[in-house]
């Protein structure tokens, strides 16, 4: 099989090495890739731009005539950008079958308003929330419910739509923002207001094949993977500016069987449910953010692909085969596909250039030694670097990430920090305490 990977961060170089290791797999070609999938096993990097086939197209276009004239048998969809944009009924079309929702499955993720309805009527546990048009409307509900309270941009805005206001005045100041500054554009025309849920949180990844064939004969299906827990803030403690993301674990050590039954009654079955019932044909992957309160998980945000960091802490601990697991999605055999898991935990800090989530500096080389890297037994997935005639540059903010793997949760952390510390580049910043108490947003003011 030769397998297409659309996308360019860690997310995806996680992606490319697990499909990598299968031997149902003979090529894999990244679009547009990074460092990291340029010297992956089977696989090699191709950007449109490069390609006389794609001369004149841009976006998405440009990626589905790579994928269609490179011959992939199937597609796997990093990000959502492409995924809300309709990639997916564009290779579909071309007959490409992909791992990845199309645009009616997308929107989960496109709009927070549609998100919040879809959730309601299907009875996904959620946080009570009500959408406005109207700048005016939305100060007057603010003002009538009062802080703590949380200001949702409808559309996608790169992590940058969401405030979460501990008094009124900053509630006032993002409604402010959002729909008459118009900070982010369209994405901030509507807004979701919504209850303040306490708690912590996690994330659980899921793959799904929901098709009208897959409903009818009982096999339409959520398998949820092992959980995990992105650390969004920049420092240490939860503390500073949210990020993209600056290590994750899985599975995580807090979550009761209790939190996970309730999530399955209570999110995961009304979610499948309702995908049937609104005749989704969604075959990829969906991630749960969800907020552990004290009245049980409750769902903050669907997101329609992997989380990322999340995907580079639970790939490793796969022990099926994951190229198989996509075919599954795609032909509706995913209820039947078994899930094993490895015993043990996966810590992946990640490493980001001096200034970010703000401004940073491109382009210094990146020294990695190896024999401590393998050493340890960690695998480096890298985001934000090129391979730049042979060295490794950084092109991102978020750079790299050390992924452990430990048959307890210490172990896997303290060889996650020795694999990091094997890696230099100017000004590399990481957080030293990911997975540690205290670590994880707590969703406290
Ligand atoms: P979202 O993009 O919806 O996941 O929101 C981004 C972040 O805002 C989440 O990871 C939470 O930390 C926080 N958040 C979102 N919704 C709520 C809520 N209802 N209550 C408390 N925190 C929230
Ligand atoms: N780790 C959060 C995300 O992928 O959105």
């Amino acid at each position: 099989m030769k397998i297409a990977v659309i996308g360019s961060g860690g997310r995806e170089h996680a992606i490319c090495w697990a499909l990598a290791k299968s031997p149902l797999v003979s090529q894999i070609i990244c679009i547009p890739g990074n460092g990291g999938t340029a010297h992956e096993d089977k696989c090699i990097n191709i950007n449109p731009v490069d390609c006389e086939y794609a001369e004149g197209l841009q976006g998405i276009d440009a990626v589905v005539q790579t994928a269609v004239f490179e011959k992939a048998d199937i597609a796997v969809i990093g990000p959502e950008d492409p995924l809300v944009a309709g990639i997916s009924d564009q290779l579909w079309s071309c007959g490409i079958p992909v791992v990845g929702p199309k645009t009616k499955g997308a929107a989960l993720e496109g709009s927070k308003d549609l998100s919040k309805i879809f959730m309601k009527k299907h009875g996904v546990a959620c946080a009570k929330s009500e959408t406005f048009t109207n700048a005016e409307e939305a100060h007057t509900y603010i003002d009538k419910v009062g802080a703590p309270i949380v200001i949702k941009a409808d559309g996608l805005a790169a992590g940058k739509g969401v405030v979460v206001a501990a008094d009124v005045k900053t509630a006032h100041e993002a409604v402010e923002s959002f729909m008459n500054d118009k900070t982010l554009g369209d994405a901030g025309s509507v807004v979701v207001i919504e209850e303040y849920l306490q708690g912590v949180e996690i994330s659980i990844l899921a793959a799904v094949s929901v098709t009208d064939e897959s409903a009818s004969s009982g096999k339409a299906c959520i398998k949820p993977f092992v959980s995990a827990r992105d650390h969004k803030r920049l420092l240490d403690g939860a503390k500073g500016p949210n990020t993209g993301g600056m290590g994750a674990v899985a599975p995580v050590s807090d979550v009761t069987d209790i939190d996970l039954e309730l999530f399955n009654k209570n999110i995961l079955e009304p979610t499948l449910n309702g995908m049937i019932a609104e005749n989704m044909d969604y075959r990829g992957f969906i991630f749960f953010g969800l907020m552990l309160t004290k009245d049980g998980p409750k769902l903050l945000e669907y997101n329609v692909r992997l989380g990322d960091p999340e995907t580079q802490a639970v790939l490793p601990l796969m022990d099926f085969d994951f190229a198989a697991m996509c075919r599954a999605v795609i032909d509706g055999s995913l209820r039947d596909f078994e899930f094993t898991w490895k015993k043990g935990f996966v810590c992946a800090p990640v490493a980001v250039s001096g200034g970010y989530p703000q401004s940073y500096k491109k382009g210094y080389e990146i020294s990695i030694d190896n024999e401590t890297v393998s050493k340890e037994g960690a695998k480096i997935f890298i985001a934000g670097a090129v391979d730049d005639e042979g060295k490794l540059k950084t092109s991102g903010g978020r750079v790299l990430c050390a992924s452990s793997f430990g048959s307890t949760f210490e172990q896997a952390w303290a060889s996650s920090y020795k694999a990091l510390g094997a890696v230099q580049f100017t000004d590399m910043f990481f957080r030293k305490d990911i997975g540690l108490p205290g670590a994880a947003e707590s969703g406290n003011l």
